[in-house]
């Protein structure tokens, strides 16, 4: 079968297509999935050249990848067809996931064996034309659940800014900020992405044809918002620490980020930690089964495109997702 693999941690060219790699074993509580496609994520690229926390413990080579979507083909020992049927994961399922944080793992392979815990099931009335969005759904999709309920705790009525609203995890947060209860969204990008950020339910800042810390001044009559959700991080994160209110929160996603700017000013601040879990992809599912979740995938690339992809994704304008084709 076919996988993409790097050997050294470096740039894009790192990545090779493996025609020939041997199929996966899967574990006593893994299943074998058929991938169909694979969700790309700014993390992938931190792990490829060696910059994530990831990269540390990393043997090489080693995969790529974090989420996919595709069909259960086989499971592991411990996973009877009764056990598999409880689950929602009989062989011929369509199932969407991510690997568990500590399983180094890559899911950018034709085959991949991964937790059964770490997948379920994509309803039926779902078409496979829209199989690349719920490939990637997991990972930004679990993010947005860590910042929204566990780091930021939106309350009914607050107000937030969301910094990159129409990028991967940008999509879900504006969305599961309104449910929470928030009384006004706003969300900064670039212009081209305003209308996007407005379908999504926020109200947008151009950040590139207008100052958007003056706008969310002038928006908040300087009292600035209680939350703000950074995505973007780089030339953000300190400019916001100026725009929260007294006792408001940033919460800030790249997982190396300094927080210590904002603790010297006394501002609260923290990066999210994805928590895996079934009833998270359960939720997942339900939101986008009720269209409240209208994540967008850009661009499908097929898998030996990988290098271009990480080219692209570190460029960092990302709309919705990215997303590799598995199958030939
Ligand atoms: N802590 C965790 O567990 C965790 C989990 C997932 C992701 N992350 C991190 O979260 C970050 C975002 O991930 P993602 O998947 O959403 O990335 P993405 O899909 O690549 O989106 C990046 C977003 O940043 C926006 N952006 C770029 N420059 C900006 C600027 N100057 N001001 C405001 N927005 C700007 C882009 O919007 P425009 O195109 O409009 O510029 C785009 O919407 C990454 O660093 C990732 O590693 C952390």
């Amino acid at each position: 079968m076919r996988e993409i693999r790097f050997d050294r941690f470096g740039g894009p060219e790192v990545l090779s297509l493996i025609p020939d790699a041997p199929m996966p074993e899967p574990g006593p509580d893994e299943v074998l999935v058929e991938v169909a496609f694979v969700g790309l994520n700014p993390l992938d690229y931190k792990i490829r050249d060696g910059s994530s926390g990831m990269s540390r413990d990393l043997q090489l080579p080693a995969g790529t990848g974090r989420e996919m979507a595709g069909t259960v083909i086989g499971a592991g020992a411990g996973l009877d067809e009764a056990e598999l049927g409880s689950r929602g994961l009989s062989v011929g399922t369509r199932v969407f996931g991510m690997r568990a944080p500590g399983d180094p793992r890559g899911v950018a392979a034709e085959v991949i064996a991964i937790g059964a815990d770490d997948l379920a099931p994509i309803p039926g009335e779902i078409s496979d034309e829209d199989l690349p969005r719920w490939a990637g759904l997991a990972l930004a999709g679990l993010t947005a659940i860590a910042v929204i309920d566990d780091s930021a705790a939106i309350a009914p009525g607050q107000t937030v800014l969301v910094h990159g609203g129409s990028g991967g995890v940008g999509q879900l947060l504006i969305p599961m900020a309104i449910e929470a209860g928030a009384s006004q969204v706003w969300a900064t990008g670039r212009a081209d992405n305003a209308e996007r950020i407005r379908e999504l339910g926020a109200v947008p800042i151009p950040y590139d044809t207008g100052n958007w810390q003056e706008e969310i001044h002038r928006l908040t009559d300087g009292r600035g918002v209680d939350v703000v959700l950074d995505t973007h991080y780089h030339s953000t994160f300190v400019p916001s620490l100026d725009h929260v209110t007294e006792g408001g929160l940033v919460v800030t996603l790249p997982t190396l980020a300094d927080l210590t700017p904002a603790h010297e000013r006394g501002v609260e601040a923290t990066v999210p930690r994805i928590k895996p879990g079934r009833d998270r992809l359960d939720r997942l599912v339900q939101g986008i089964r009720a269209g409240r979740y209208l994540l967008e995938v850009s661009q499908v690339l097929p898998l030996d495109e990988i290098a271009r992809a990480h080219s692209l994704l570190e460029d960092g304008h990302t709309r919705g997702k990215l997303v590799l084709a598995a199958q030939s």
